[in-house]
C-alpha cells in the first residue's frame, strides 16, 4: 500500500473536507495545548552575556538596545537571576581592554584574565545550578580581530589548534561546564577533546560551533566586545562558512560528532532554519541554535519602531527554533523569554 492511499495519510481521499475540519482543534485554548507539537521552557535556553573590567560598571551597546556590558560582580548577580528563572546556561564574552589585545592573542592564556575570573565568580554563587559555557576562539583577545592566528594574512589552522586546547584547558580549570569553540579551525574538536582529556576534564562537555557560517548578522556582537575595530572591514570566510551552503554543514558536523562533540550548534538561527532541520533529520545529536546579535537587533528595533509586538515575534521565533529541531537556543532575550515564560505559563 503507497503511503498516499492510507486512510491516516493527509493525501488520503477519505480524510478530506468536510468530514475533516482542521479548525476543530483549534477553537479553545485547551484543546490547542494538548495538540501542540512543540513546547519550550526556560531549561532550552542559553544566555549570553558580555562581562568588562572593573565593578559595579554596567555599559549599553548602542546596536543591541537592552544588552549591558557588566563588570563581574554584576554579572554574577545578573547569572543568579537567570538560574532563579530556570535559564539553562550562561555563555561567557570577554571585552577586552584594547591594550591587553595583541597579534597572538595571548591575554587568552592568562589564567586571570576576564572569562576565566568571570567563570569562577559565577561558579562560586551558583554552584551547579547553572550551566557555564566558554567561547574558545582568539577574537576577542588578537589586535587583527580573528579568530586564529595570523600568518602573512591567513589564519593559519594546526598552529591555532594548539593555543585553542590551551584556551579550553584553562577556561575548563576556571570552572566551564561547557566548552564552546567558535573558531571553525579544522579538527578542533578532537585535538581539544583530547586536551581536556589529558588534564582530566573528561566530564567536560564540547559544544561545538559546528555549521558557523560567514555572516554579516554578528555586526552587533562585534561592537559588544570591541573586535569590529581591529577586524577593520575584513572578513572570516578563509574559516567561517559561505551561506550559500547546505550540504557542506552537514560534513562540518559529522567531522565534529566523530571527534568527539556532544552538543552541536547552528549559527546564525532564524535565517538558517533549513540547516537546523537538516541536522536534526540527519544526526541523533543535541543541537543548539545561535539567535544571533544582528537578530537580536532587528527585532528589538522593530519592536521599540512598533512595527511589531516584541513579546508575541520573539516568543514566536523562539517556538520557531524548537520547531526545526533545537534543543538548545542560545538567546541575548533568554531572562527576558524566562520570565514571559513565568508570568504565564
Ligand atoms: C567569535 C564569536 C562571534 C559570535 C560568537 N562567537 C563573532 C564572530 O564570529 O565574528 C557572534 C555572536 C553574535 O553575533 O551574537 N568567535
Amino acid at each position: 500500500m503507497t503511503h498516499a492511499s492510507s486512510p491516516l495519510s493527509p493525501l488520503s481521499p477519505l480524510g478530506g473536507f468536510p468530514q475533516t475540519r482542521l479548525r476543530r482543534t483549534r477553537r479553545w485554548d485547551w484543546v490547542r495545548a494538548m495538540v501542540q507539537e512543540t513546547q519550550l521552557s526556560a531549561s532550552n535556553l542559553i544566555w549570553p552575556i558580555f562581562v568588562i573590567e572593573g565593578t559595579e560598571r554596567t555599559e549599553p551597546i548602542a546596536t543591541m538596545p537592552g544588552v549591558e556590558r557588566m563588570s563581574i560582580d554584576i554579572a554574577v548577580r545578573a547569572a543568579e537571576r537567570a538560574a532563579e528563572l530556570g535559564v539553562g546556561a550562561v555563555a561567557i564574552f570577554p571585552v577586552t581592554p584594547a591594550q591587553k589585545k595583541s597579534l597572538r592573542g595571548d591575554e587568552a592564556l592568562v589564567a586571570g584574565n576576564l572569562i576565566c575570573t568571570a567563570t569562577r565568580a559565577i561558579r562560586e554563587r551558583c554552584k551547579d545550578s547553572l550551566g557555564i559555557v566558554c567561547d574558545v576562539a582568539l577574537d576577542p583577545y588578537t589586535s587583527h580581530g580573528h579568530d586564529g592566528i595570523m600568518v602573512d594574512d591567513y589564519i593559519v589552522n594546526d598552529p591555532t589548534l594548539e593555543v585553542l586546547c590551551q584556551q579550553a584547558v584553562l577556561q575548563a580549570q576556571a570552572g566551564a561546564s561547557v566548552i564552546a569553540p567558535s573558531d571553525m579551525m579544522d579538527g578542533r574538536i578532537g585535538a581539544i577533546r583530547k586536551a581536556l582529556d589529558q588534564a582530566g576534564f573528561e566530564h567536560v562537555i564540547l559544544m561545538s560551533y559546528a555549521a558557523k557560517y560567514a555572516s554579516a548578522f554578528y555586526g552587533p556582537f562585534r561592537d559588544a566586545v570591541g573586535s569590529a575595530k581591529n577586524l577593520g572591514g575584513a572578513s572570516k570566510k578563509t574559516y567561517q562558512m559561505d551561506p550559500a551552503n547546505s550540504d557542506e554543514a552537514i560534513r562540518e558536523v559529522a567531522f565534529d560528532i566523530q571527534e568527539g562533540a556532544d552538543i552541536v550548534m547552528v549559527k546564525p538561527g532564524m535565517p538558517y532554519l533549513d540547516i537546523v532541520r537538516r541536522i536534526h533529520d540527519q544526526f541523533s545529536i543535541p543541537l543548539a541554535v545561535y539567535q544571533v546579535s544582528g537578530e537580536y537587533a532587528m527585532l528589538k528595533f522593530a519592536a521599540q519602531g512598533s512595527a511589531i509586538n516584541e513579546e508575541a515575534c520573539v516568543m514566536e521565533s523562539m517556538l520557531a527554533f524548537r520547531r526545526a529541531g533545537a534543543d538548545a537556543i542560545l538567546t541575548y532575550f533568554a531572562p527576558q523569554v524566562a520570565t514571559w515564560l513565568a508570568s504565564h505559563p
